[in-house]
């Protein structure tokens, strides 16, 4: 009975330890990735070195050569998650003028400008 019990404690433990650190992990990385910062930091990228401006337009509203980057249904950045646009910036859209990585932006780059492209989206920053 006492070692069941002892099991079951530890099966806990381990259930516990396995949803619920990266879980809190996650929302770690998230907050930690659109902090004031890496939005300011990313304002600056889109308007300067990544060229998002000149496609998407300097209020991300769109224009005749990209689609908006303000709430809409998204259609390669799926639900408009910072991990989506994020994956839009670094692989591109294959096919179309979305490139991976426009202007050359580094990976640090990528990530800032996608705090900041998300932030908007989701009311926590002005264009
Ligand atoms: C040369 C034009 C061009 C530039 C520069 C450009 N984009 Fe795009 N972007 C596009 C086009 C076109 C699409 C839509 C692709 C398609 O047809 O699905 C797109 C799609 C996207 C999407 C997905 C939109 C959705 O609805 O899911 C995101 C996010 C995005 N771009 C972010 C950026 C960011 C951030 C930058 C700058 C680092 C950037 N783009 C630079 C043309 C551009």
């Amino acid at each position: 009975m006492r070692a069941r019990r002892r099991l079951l404690c530890v099966l806990c433990c381990a259930v516990t330890t396995i949803v619920l650190i990266p879980a809190l992990a996650a929302a770690q990385t998230v907050a930690d990735s659109a902090s004031p910062a890496a939005i300011g930091g990313g304002r600056e990228i889109f308007h300067g070195a990544g060229s998002c401006q000149v496609c998407h337009g300097p209020n991300l509203e769109g224009g005749p050569m990209a689609p908006t980057l303000k709430t809409h249904p998204w259609k390669d950045a799926k639900g408009g998650g910072y991990d989506a646009i994020l994956n839009v910036v670094m692989k591109g859209v294959p096919g179309t003028a979305m490139v991976s990585h426009p202007g050359g932006i580094s990976d640090e780059d990528a990530r800032r400008v996608a705090a900041y492209v998300w932030a908007v989206g989701h009311g926590k920053a002005t264009p």
